[in-house]
């Protein structure tokens, strides 16, 4: 399938670039009877044999342990591949001790909640001070988005996973920040590989307003930093050179009029593309960053430098 083996890189921040070229074959597509993409207040989502899946069946949302881990959490997982590879938790640092008890729906106030039946208060919530709509819907998206929408209107979207990154950078998520309505986005690592509660590492757009990527450590400590935009790569990741040209993938920072927004994203042009992902993992030997893909075929995720 014209797998391309990515550059090497010496850097901490591996760029989207080198591992979009990552594809996945359509595997075992888990099915389950009564799938759906969407939760409600009247359909909510519990339990651990329930998930969600995205319309096409790219991502499905459920709940999940992690490897040699008690812990339950609510998440967003690959759906066709035979590896359990998590891209966005819900609870991070709130774990949940028995899914069957546990609900993601929607409350009285259109936010949507996970809720244990033992707590008062939600486990996690969407937390949007004033919804307008008086009916919303969660809905997982075939891009990995899980949104909140209007159900009047599901182009109407309250609130979206791709503002509340987790460890996971996805094709078409903006990493940087936008002054209306100020969001900011930033990778945050893994404790460690069976606690996603937030790690030490993290990486985000300058918040000083320049156009470099920032990789640091307890969001104190500048562990790297990627240089500005030159308009083509960033400075201090001259590899990125090596990325062109390409006819699957696309990427590019994006910086709005008086710097409103500022963003880099990547996406691939080809449908059939997948998967490919870029694995944030909080190990400090190799610079804590991993860009991962998938070999059609394959049992496991490769990495990529
Ligand atoms: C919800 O938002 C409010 C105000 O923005 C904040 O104080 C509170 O901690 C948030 N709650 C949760 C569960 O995130
Ligand atoms: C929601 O609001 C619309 C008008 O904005 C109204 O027609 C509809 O009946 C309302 N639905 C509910 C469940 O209250
Ligand atoms: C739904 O919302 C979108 C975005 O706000 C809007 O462009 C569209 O016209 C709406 N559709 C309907 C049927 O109201
Ligand atoms: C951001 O600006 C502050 C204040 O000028 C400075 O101390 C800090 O080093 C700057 N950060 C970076 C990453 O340049
Ligand atoms: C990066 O860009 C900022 C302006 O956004 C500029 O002030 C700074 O000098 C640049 N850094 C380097 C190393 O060129
Ligand atoms: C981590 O950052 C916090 C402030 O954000 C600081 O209080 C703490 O000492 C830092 N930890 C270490 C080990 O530097
Ligand atoms: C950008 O700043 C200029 C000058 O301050 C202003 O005239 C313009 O309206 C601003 N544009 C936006 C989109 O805010």
């Amino acid at each position: 399938m014209g797998n391309t083996e990515a550059p090497s890189f010496s850097s901490a921040f591996v760029l989207p670039c080198v591992f979009v070229i990552a594809m996945a074959a359509v595997e075992s597509a888990m099915v389950f009877a009564d799938a759906t993409d969407t939760v409600a207040a009247d359909r909510p989502l519990s339990g651990s044999q329930r998930l969600l899946v995205s319309s096409r069946g790219k991502f499905a949302l459920g709940f999940f342990q992690p490897e040699s881990s008690h812990n339950w959490y609510l998440g967003i997982w690959y759906n066709q591949i035979s590896k359990h590879t998590t891209v966005w938790v819900a609870n991070r640092g709130s774990p949940i001790t028995n899914p069957g008890t546990s609900q993601l729906t929607i409350s009285t106030d259109g936010n949507m909640v996970l809720l244990d039946h033992s707590s008062r208060t939600p486990i996690w919530s969407t937390n949007i001070s004033k919804i307008t709509s008086n009916s919303t819907i969660g809905i997982i998206l075939d891009t990995g988005n899980l949104v909140l929408a209007d159900a009047s209107n599901t182009s109407i979207i309250l609130w979206q996973s791709f503002d509340h990154f987790g460890n996971t950078w996805l094709p078409s998520s903006k990493l940087g920040r936008n002054k209306f309505p100020g969001v900011s986005t930033r990778l945050v690592a893994w404790k460690s590989r069976n606690d996603p509660a937030p790690g030490v590492f993290s990486l985000e757009l300058d918040p000083n307003g320049t156009s470099q990527y920032l990789l640091e450590w307890n969001s104190t400590k500048q562990y790297w930093k990627s240089g500005n935009w030159t308009g083509r790569i960033f400075a201090d990741v001259p590899e990125m050179t090596g990325c062109y040209p390409s006819s699957t993938y696309s990427f590019d920072f994006i910086s709005g009029e008086n710097e409103s927004e500022s963003y880099f994203v990547y996406d691939v042009k080809d449908e059939s593309v997948l998967t490919r992902q870029q694995r944030w993992t909080p190990v400090p030997v190799d610079g804590g960053e991993q860009a991962r893909w998938w070999r059609p075929g394959g049992a496991d995720w490769r990495r990529s430098g």
